[in-house]
């Protein structure tokens, strides 16, 4: 019998496209080096979610229902994306295309002297637009440049988890053994920058300079983020300050799984603030860490696949919104599954953050009603017992349950956005994506 048709189930739409995205990925990522070419492709050889292409390819099929007369924002020349065909470009003003505008940023900015605009906008001049706009060449609603942008998002993202494997000394990954463990650490970076490499080329490709934007600032918010991450601890004095013996004495980095020694030092805080103003910078910089390192990838690929179907400002940051808060929704699952499920499910270590030092929402809903866990965020946890006893004070202050109100707050805002779309399978697919984010349990 045929299987039943589920219209609502995201992959439906655009199947064929998901199946072709892995082939042409495959295309993309070819080299001369065979043991590069097996190191680049391993990722791909598992099935990660491709959580990403789906929303880039969902959001430009939900777009096509716009007539064509109204999307003409921007051009796109239709020579074909794999020739080098030189485009005509033709300059004109917009905003920017990095920044996350609405965030708080006053606290940052006070405690640890950093700007996120800074962070988020390195860039500030207008785009060029390029030539007259042709959307003959859509198919299932889609673009070919959009399927590429779907390609190109996956490469972006596979190649921060080769880096990002290698950072938390991690040994699994979609189920299997991780690019470090089942190539070295060298290979793994090397195979990373690859990927990088070579999703670059497909982006300068798409002749579209918003677009080339938008996904490069994607990528140095991926660093950034993670550079936040590595400096997670809002205490921690930076290294001059740190004197032992009159030594400046290096405060060691988080070594992964393996418990680090305790740093001597005396903890500084740089100024001195109610526990509540404390918890709350100390969620704006995971919050903003997480927009970084998770969000702005999703809400610049969201905002790109509009960009590229050239419907108005408008809607194009709908698109951006709705990628930020699922983006920052995914997140905080994530950073909530790792205290609910276990490797076998996940298919990637899980109860690892509090061993890589890492506090997020749920040991900081715990620290907001338990001040004493302050402390032990300050160290990292890395004196013994501090993982098992951030772990209980969680249970206690009910950090897990909290921890989903907040995601559900940003798929609530991401649902808000995806309503303005046009009401379609495709959106309807996004809606049920969107849900199935919170609900996940992998
Ligand atoms: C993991 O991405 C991606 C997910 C866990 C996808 C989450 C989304 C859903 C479960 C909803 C999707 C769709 C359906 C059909 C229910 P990752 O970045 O953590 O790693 P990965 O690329 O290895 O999956
Ligand atoms: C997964 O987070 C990692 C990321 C979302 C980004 C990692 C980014 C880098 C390592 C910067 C380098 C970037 C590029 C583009 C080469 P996680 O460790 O919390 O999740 P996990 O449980 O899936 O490992
Ligand atoms: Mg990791
Ligand atoms: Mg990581």
């Amino acid at each position: 019998p045929q299987p039943k048709k589920v219209v609502n189930d995201p992959f439906f739409l655009v199947s064929e496209e998901m199946k072709s995205l892995v082939k042409n990925i495959g295309a993309l990522i070819g080299s001369g080096h065979p043991t590069l070419n097996r190191v680049a492709s391993y990722y791909f050889e598992s099935r990660g979610k491709n959580v990403r292409p789906l929303i880039v390819l969902l959001i430009s099929k939900s777009l096509s229902e716009i007539p064509q007369e109204e999307r003409t924002r921007i051009s796109v020349d239709s020579s074909d994306i794999n020739d080098q065909k030189e485009y005509r470009g033709v300059s004109s003003t917009m905003s920017f295309a990095g920044a996350d505008p609405e965030h708080s940023i006053t606290p940052l900015k006070i405690l640890y002297g950093i700007n996120p605009k800074m962070i988020l906008n390195p860039l500030s001049k207008p785009f060029e637009q390029s030539a007259a706009v042709k959307r003959m060449d859509e198919q299932n609603g889609i673009l070919p440049r959009q399927r590429r942008l779907a390609e190109i998002t996956e490469i972006i993202h596979t190649s921060s988890l080769l880096h990002d494997d290698v950072i938390d000394i991690a040994d699994s990954r979609r189920g299997r053994p991780s690019g470090n463990i089942a190539f070295t650490n060298k290979m793994s970076i090397l195979a990373g920058d690859f990927l990088l490499a070579r999703a670059s080329v497909a982006l300068s490709r798409l002749r579209n300079n918003e677009v080339t934007e938008l996904m490069s600032t994607a990528i140095a918010n991926l660093v950034e983020g993670e550079f936040m991450q590595l400096k997670n601890t809002v205490f921690q004095p930076k290294v001059s300050e740190v004197i032992n013996g009159g030594e400046v004495k290096r405060v060691p980095e988080p070594t992964g799984r393996v418990p680090m020694k305790v740093p001597e030092y005396t903890l500084q805080q740089p100024v001195s603030i109610s526990h509540e103003e404390n918890v709350q910078a100390a969620f704006e910089y995971y919050l903003h860490k997480t927009y970084l390192k998770t969000a702005s990838l999703m809400s610049k690929s969201a905002r790109s696949a509009a960009v590229l179907s050239g419907c108005n400002d408008e809607m194009i940051d709908h698109c951006y919104n709705f990628g930020r808060n699922l983006g920052l929704c995914f997140q905080i699952v994530d950073d909530m599954l790792d205290y609910t499920t276990n490797e076998d499910v996940l298919g990637k270590p899980a109860g690892a953050d509090l061993k890589l030092g890492l506090a997020t929402a749920p040991v900081l809903f715990a620290w907001q009603i338990k001040p004493e866990i302050g402390p032990l965020i300050a160290r990292k946890f890395s004196a013994p017992h501090d993982v098992e006893i951030a772990r209980t004070a969680v249970v206690e202050a009910g950090g897990v349950s909290k921890t989903k109100k907040l995601a559900e707050k940003y798929r609530d805002a991401a649902l808000e956005h995806l309503r303005c779309l046009p009401e379609s399978d495709a959106r309807s697919a996004l809606e049920f994506l969107t849900n199935a984010v919170v609900t996940r349990n992998k």
